[in-house]
């Protein structure tokens, strides 16, 4: 299986990516997967200028000539694409959002209604071949409101993607809550076994990942007192 890892995490200790890494690890366990990760902090990605030049174009590329291209050919080409970033006001880190908006050029301008009703524009590439997670990890201790607006745009954007939404994230790299951050990481190797035969997550591999790894009045007070 050819993996594309987009972390988005600006940090060079990233909180959500030590559990992607967990995961990851657990995924390819027996090194039989190719796995390309990209530090997108670190690449030449320019926001998009809106000029559909990619669709006058239709080669499945942007007519700006920075690091998106390559990462289009990834993209296109991959099984599974993981989308690992931090929680930021709600949403993803915008030089992430960058990435997101600039795989336009895999699309087609023509637009075709869903069996739904929804109107989507027509793919260039099979979508359908291509498996999405995606591993987000955030500062408050809560799920509830904080990730309400991302879900419903990662559903949108990639098609009822698996996610793994993980409050109280920064405890992964504080050493005293390795007692709490450890069994976590843990489980997270063993969610990418699970994810290597049935390329899915089951609802309860999921929560037991969603899980706060201390009470929320516990972790306020630790972040108050810091
Ligand atoms: C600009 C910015 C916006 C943020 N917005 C949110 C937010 O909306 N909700 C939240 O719970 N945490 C928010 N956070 C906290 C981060 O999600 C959190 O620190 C996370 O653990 C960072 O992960 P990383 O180390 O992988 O980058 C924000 C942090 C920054 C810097």
């Amino acid at each position: 299986m050819k993996i594309l890892v987009l972390n988005g995490s600006p940090k060079k200790k990233s909180d959500t990516f030590r559990m992607t890494e967990a995961f990851l690890k657990g995924l390819n366990k027996d090194n039989e997967h190719e796995v390309n990760v990209i530090n997108v902090i670190d690449k030449d990605i320019a926001p998009c200028r809106g000029c559909f030049g990619c669709w006058k174009q239709g080669d499945g590329h942007c007519i700006f000539n920075d690091d998106q291209n390559g990462i289009l050919d990834l993209y296109r080409t991959a099984d599974l694409i993981i989308w690992s970033f931090p929680l930021y006001c709600y949403s993803m880190p915008s030089h992430l959002k960058a990435v997101l908006d600039r795989t336009i050029p895999l699309l087609k301008m023509d637009m075709v209604q869903q069996p739904d009703g929804t109107v989507r524009h027509i793919p260039l590439v099979d979508f359908s071949r291509i498996h999405t997670l995606v591993i987000c990890g955030c500062g408050f201790p809560d799920w509830d409101g904080n990730f309400d607006s991302l879900r419903l745009m990662c559903k949108t954007c990639f098609r009822d993607p698996d996610m793994v939404c993980v409050p109280e994230a920064p405890l992964m790299n504080v050493p005293k809550a390795a007692i709490v951050a450890d069994p976590l990481l843990e489980r997270f190797e063993k969610a990418g076994e699970e994810y290597a035969l049935s390329l899915t997550l089951s609802a309860e591999t999921v929560r037991e990942l969603e899980t706060p790894m201390i009470p929320k009045e516990e972790y306020i007070r630790n972040v108050n007192g810091y």
